[in-house]
Parts: structure tokens; sequence; C-alpha cells
């Protein structure tokens, strides 16, 4: 059984067995995500809050896919239009959407911890959609979906985590959840976004970092991409010079392993961190895969949380 409590925070923490717990829930429910099983009725009659104070087109539309295939209906609130861009405040917000009687909220924000920070103060699962720079655990969930199913197990696998790692939340998750999976994962940046005492991870797995993506590239089982994170402050010294240091460019992609798999959580910069062709035709690509298996795993965790 799954010892995921009352809400779905972080990826820091869970035991190799709640993740496999999660994960075998996600591909479990992939019939229905990809609309070939009928829904499931878990949710019905009940209400989740989609509560983004971020811009989002995957988490967003995937979390609302999710309820629907679990029979639930969803409503969003967005700062534009809400009175968030009046000056409320997340936890004022929060209460407010509580108040309405919903059955969860699932929260992204730019605030690090913010999700936590709601959790003490509602009485209702959170699930967090990606605060600020600390973790996005659901997309974490989709990714190690993802790789189980091209490379079968994670354990021992190499995985090459590539780009704004300061800032992305999404690797912070994926680091998270890779090294307690026991693969080993590969750090790759510029220095200016990827130094040791910005790493935070508890010391389980096998972690490195490098700034030279040409010295292991022929070497790793997965390449996940990462957008420089601009809103975050990031990447005005690397900029113009990116796609030539760390971009996936044919000559990259023709080193691959011919099983290696290729991630990005999207939004995709094309020609800077991966280049038209390689995003279109290399066979390893699965981006789209990736925003299929987001269904499947947030509905994975909604049932985690809502399934009594
Ligand atoms: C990511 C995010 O918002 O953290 N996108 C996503 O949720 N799929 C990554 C990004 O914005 O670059």
């Amino acid at each position: 059984m799954c010892a995921v409590k009352r809400d779905f925070l972080q990826i820091e923490g869970l035991s190799k067995s709640d993740l496999t717990a999660l994960l075998e829930r996600a591909e479990a429910n992939l019939p229905i995500a990809e609309g070939r099983a009928p829904r499931k009725e878990l949710l019905a009659g009940r209400v989740i809050a989609n509560l983004f104070l971020e811009d989002s087109t995957r988490t967003r539309c995937s979390f609302e896919t999710a309820v629907h295939r679990l029979g639930g209906q969803v409503f969003n609130l967005t700062s534009a239009g809400s009175s968030a861009s009046k000056g409320e405040g997340l936890i004022d917000t929060a209460l407010n959407v509580e108040a309405m009687g919903v059955a969860a909220i699932v929260i992204r924000t730019s605030i690090s911890g913010g999700p936590a920070m709601v959790a003490k103060r509602v009485r209702i699962p959170v699930i967090n959609a990606g605060d600020g720079r600390h973790e996005h655990p659901t997309q974490g969930l989709l990714d190690m979906v993802t790789l189980r199913e091209s490379l079968g197990s994670l354990e021992g696998r190499r995985i090459a985590i590539v780009g704004d790692i300061a800032n992305s939340r999404v690797a912070h998750s994926a680091l998270q959840g890779l090294t307690t999976m026991g693969s080993e994962v590969l750090l790759v940046g510029p220095p200016t976004l990827l130094s040791a005492h910005q790493i935070v991870h508890d010391g389980t797995g096998h972690v490195s970092i490098t700034h030279d993506l040409d010295a292991i590239i022929d070497e790793i089982d997965a390449i996940m991409l990462l957008r420089i994170q601009s809103e975050r402050g990031a990447g005005s010294g690397i900029a113009s010079d990116y796609r030539t240091l760390f971009g996936l460019t044919p000559e990259r992609a023709s080193r691959l392993k011919p099983h290696a798999v290729v991630l990005h959580p999207g939004p995709v910069n094309r020609g800077i961190e991966i280049d038209d062709s390689v995003a279109d035709e290399h066979g390893g690509v699965r981006i789209l895969r990736q925003v299929t298996h987001g269904v499947a795993a947030r509905m994975a965790v909604l049932e985690a949380l809502l399934a009594h």
C-alpha cells in the first residue's frame, strides 16, 4: 500500500516502495488515460480545484483530464481573472476555495514551499503542480513512467539531466525520484546554472555533475532536456551559446546509444534545447508520450489521496 498520506507535495522523502506503488498505479491507468478504456467513477460527485497561479499548458490540462477520467469535475483559477491579481495571497485564495467544498486543491505557484504552506492551513488534500524552484512531483512521476516504459527497470540506468538544473523544479523531482529508484543521475549544465551546493538530494543514489555534455552523450540511457527558466532570472549569460554547448543537435543525437530515450517536460524551445529535426525525427524522442503519461500519473495521485 502506498504510504502517500494526505497531500502530495514532493518526491523527496518517498520510499522506493511508495514510488513503485504510484508508478504501477499510473501504468495501470494508461488505457483510461488514453481513452481506450471507460473512465472510473472514483470522483463522481466530487469537485477538484485547479489553482494555477503560474502559466501552464500540459500540467493544468492533464490534471483536468485526469479528474474527468476519474468521473469528477474540476474548476480552474488562474492569476489573470481572479482576485490574485488584486493582491489576494495564496493561503487566502486556498481557504476560500476550500470553503466551496472542493475535495482537493491542485496548486501551481512561483512560491517554493507554497503548497506545503497551504497544506498546513486547509483540511483537504493539496497536490503540488510545481512550486517555484522546489519540486514538480507529478512531473517526476510521469518522467519515471516514460523511462520505465522505454527502458524497463530504472535500476542502474544512467540518466542525464541537462540544462538549468539550479532553477528547475522538474530536475529536482526527477533527481529525487530516479536516485530513489536506483538510477545513476548525471547533472549536466553550465556552472552558472549548476553548482554542487544548489543540488538537494538525500544521498541515497549516485549523482555526478559535469559541464561537458559531449563527454557523456554516448554513455547514457536517457537524456532529459530542460528549458532555461528565464522567468526565474536564469540564462542571461549563456543564451546565445546554449545550443552549441548543451543543445541536442543532430550530431549529438547521432552519438546517443541506439536504445537511448530523449525527454523534455515542455515547453520546448526548438533550436535551443533540441533541434527541429531531432525533435521530429529521432526515434528515441518520447516528449509527447510524457504528456500522455502525465494524465495517468495525475490520476494515480488523485486516486492515492482520494480513494476513500
Ligand atoms: C515545467 C514547469 O513548469 O516546471 N513544465 C511543465 O510543467 N511541463 C518546465 C518548464 O516550464 O520549463
